[in-house]
């Protein structure tokens, strides 16, 4: 089938993508209205609010919000901007508040949404605070932690939307008994590229080889089997990994864990504790999952989330314009982890992620050349993304992933659904895991 921007051709095993979809302002607009005013998109994680009152701001879909703990203990994400003329009620990136003052004419907002206070309330003929009463909440929802928006009041529920997906999230905070926490600090960077390539990038096993060849080379002068060239099978999933697609464009490709560069002795038993009281909770195959697969993800649009085992980190990826995109990362680790552990999660993961890692520089150069490659759209108009169409089991190399986002995508813009290339591989035994996941908080609220 074709449409104005993919071509998906089931019969010859085709897939392109037409490049004025990385360069047209108006297919930017489009993507405005049709993807970021109306999917779900992740706004953070519960760990960076721990007490009450605290807050972040950041930038998600296109509008600054404030992502923060209220007094009563519960998770809001607000619109943080002031209903008289506009301005940004808070202008820190974190900190703890219970009231929200516009710096601009000073009104001012519980940090539950309320306006509460307006200088010179007397010279309005009615109280701004009985005309507006309190910011207006978007649709949010959270699954283990992960908090998510939705500035739509239609379409299907968070847990509908994330279907069967959500068991990346249990691999990921099922890693310790207190769950996962989210580091301090982030990496802030942006490139002169289409935010859709870096998506691409997130899930692309077959660029690893080429661009990141100098952080392969270390791992085998450190005596480690890179990625993908092992010759063992885990839980079903072979040496090469394989991809897999959940539905609304949310897919992973995943492959037999690469080890622990640099790890010392301590670093390898305190893992390997952990693992086996994952072993206890859950048995040995959901276990197996959880430490001995990595796995990058991607939820449709635009949150990445990559677990290497030696590092994780999670990625929001902002359009800023057709050609140029900003991102956000947080490094993120088990709890309970001693601090030697720790250090090591952050150094390793530093040595391949970041503005100074083996791969983020390495990603942005390719795919900035990619975009100023674009500049011959008219002659040469599709890019290909074909690589293990037609088979049962695309391989972590093959293109699967990205194929099934950009149906995703296309359905978004178009109307147009395009029906999916596999049925969703699971790579352990579910009979060992726990129920109910999402019923509860990892954290103590309050
Ligand atoms: Fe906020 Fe005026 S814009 S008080």
């Amino acid at each position: 089938m074709t449409t104005e921007y993919v071509i998906d051709d089931r019969e010859n095993h085709l897939f392109q993508v037409n490049r004025e979809v990385f360069t047209s302002p108006e297919v930017y607009e489009r993507e405005r209205r049709r993807i970021f005013d109306r999917t779900w998109l992740y706004v953070g994680h519960e760990s960076e609010l721990p007490r009450r009152n605290d807050f972040r701001t950041r930038d998600v879909g296109g509008r600054s919000v404030i992502f923060n703990r209220d007094r009563t203990g519960r998770v809001r994400v607000q619109l943080n901007t002031c209903l008289h003329r506009g301005a940004a009620l808070c202008r820190h990136t974190s900190g703890n508040a219970k009231i929200f003052t516009c710096f601009y004419h000073g009104w001012a907002y519980r940090n539950s949404g309320e306006l509460v206070n307006v200088p010179a309330n007397e010279d309005y003929a009615v109280s701004p605070v009985d005309v507006y009463k309190a910011l207006p909440s978007p649709r949010t929802d959270s699954y283990r932690g992960f908090w998510f928006v939705n500035f739509s009041d239609e379409g299907p529920g968070l847990a509908e939307w994330l279907g069967t997906s959500t068991y990346l999230f249990d691999l990921v905070t099922d890693q310790s008994e207190e769950g996962i926490q989210v580091l301090e600090g982030s990496h802030q960077y942006t490139l002169e590229a289409n935010w859709k390539l870096l998506v691409e990038n997130s899930v692309d096993g077959y660029h690893a080889k080429s661009v990141h060849h100098t952080y392969f080379e270390m791992m085998l002068e450190l005596g480690q089997t890179p990625p993908m060239l092992g010759d063992a099978s885990t839980n079903g999933v072979p040496p090469a990994g394989l991809g897999t697609e959940f539905g609304n464009g949310n897919a992973t490709l995943m492959y037999p864990g690469n080890g622990l560069p640099l790890a010392n002795d301590h670093v390898r038993s305190s893992l390997a504790a952990m693992r086996e009281r994952a072993v206890e909770r859950f048995g040995e195959s959901y276990a197996t999952a959880v430490f001995n697969l990595a796995r990058n993800s991607v939820y449709f649009p635009s949150f990445v989330m990559i677990d290497l085992n030696f590092g994780m980190i999670l990625r929001t990826i902002h359009p800023l314009g057709p050609a140029r995109t900003e991102v956000s990362s947080w490094h993120i680790a088990p709890r309970g982890l001693d601090e030697e552990s720790l250090r090591y999660r952050v150094d390793n993961a530093l040595t391949f992620w970041g503005p100074a890692g083996l791969a983020t520089p390495d990603d942005v150069e390719a795919l900035e050349q990619a975009q100023r490659g674009f500049g011959a759209r008219r002659e040469m108009a599709w890019s290909d993304i074909s690589k293990g169409m037609g088979k049962k089991r695309p391989a972590a190399n093959d293109e699967l992933q990205m194929r099934a986002w950009w149906r995703q995508w296309n359905r978004s813009m178009t109307g147009r659904e395009l029906p999916r290339e596999v049925e969703e591989f699971v790579p352990f035994d579910r009979a060992g895991t726990r129920d109910g996941h999402q019923a509860e908080s990892v954290l103590p609220r309050g």
